[in-house]
């Protein structure tokens, strides 16, 4: 009981401090269009569908995510600080106009979430950032919800082995037994997402 409760109180304080260290790298890009980025997106489509609700089960969905949280993951992927073979060889054909645009296409969407699961059993070390339902809370933090389970377990652990580096989630991920990995992963997963295109 003592251990669960040092294990609480040192997640808690250790969120407080991070929610406010999230880095924004897109603040330096050119204001994106959205009707641009609407006609990049047909190279994004057959794997992120043309509302980014993804169609393949190793690609995330984008559609209704921040703009920022999306222009900083094409610019890492350009600059390989996040590497992913197919989707470096995306990035690296667009310049910092076309990233902001597309960034704003998919940004453009709706999401919403039906929850299968009781909210009041959500991950407590996710939620105040990510939701009970994995949308976001903060800017730069992305949705999470109805993600493939393999998704987020990739991405967690990813994380945790320093492949993918961030001031926020290396350090949480660090804190995560596989075991943890595998239910939060489920959890999230589980979410219901549906992505609305701006014309709807
Ligand atoms: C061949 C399939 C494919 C194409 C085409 C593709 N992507 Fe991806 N995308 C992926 C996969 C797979 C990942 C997950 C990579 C990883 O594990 O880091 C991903 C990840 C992303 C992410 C990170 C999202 C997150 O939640 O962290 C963004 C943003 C993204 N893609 C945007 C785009 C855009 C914009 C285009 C078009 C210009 C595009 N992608 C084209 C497969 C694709
Ligand atoms: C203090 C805020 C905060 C908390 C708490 C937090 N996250 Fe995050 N999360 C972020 C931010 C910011 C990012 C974007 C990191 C980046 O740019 O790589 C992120 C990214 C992610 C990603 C990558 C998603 C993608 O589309 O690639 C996953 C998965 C994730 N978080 C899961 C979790 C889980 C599971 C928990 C709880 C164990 C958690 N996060 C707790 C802020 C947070």
């Amino acid at each position: 009981m003592t251990v669960r409760l040092k294990t609480k109180m040192h997640w808690i304080a250790m969120i407080g401090g991070l929610v406010f260290t999230a880095t924004v790298l897109a603040e330096e890009l050119p204001a994106g269009d959205p009707v641009e980025g609407r006609a990049i997106a047909s190279a994004c489509r057959a794997c992120h569908g043309p509302d980014g609700y993804a169609r393949v089960a190793n690609a995330p969905h984008i559609g209704g995510e921040d703009a920022a949280y999306i222009a900083n993951q094409m610019i890492a992927y350009r600059d390989g600080t996040r590497r992913h073979a197919a989707m470096s060889l995306v990035a690296r054909r667009l310049d910092n106009q076309a990233i902001a645009d597309v960034a704003a296409w998919y940004a453009s969407h709706r999401v919403s979430t039906r929850m299968t699961r009781p909210a009041p059993e959500a991950p407590e070390q996710c939620t105040a950032c990510h939701g009970a339902d994995g949308i976001a809370t903060i800017r730069n933090a992305p949705h999470i919800a109805g993600e493939a389970s393999v998704y987020i377990a990739t991405q967690l652990k990813a994380y945790k082995s320093g492949k993918r580096v961030n001031a926020v989630m290396s350090d949480i991920a660090a804190m995560l037994t596989d075991d943890e990995i595998r239910s939060i992963a489920n959890w999230y997963s589980a979410v219901d997402l549906t992505i609305e295109s701006p014309g709807n």
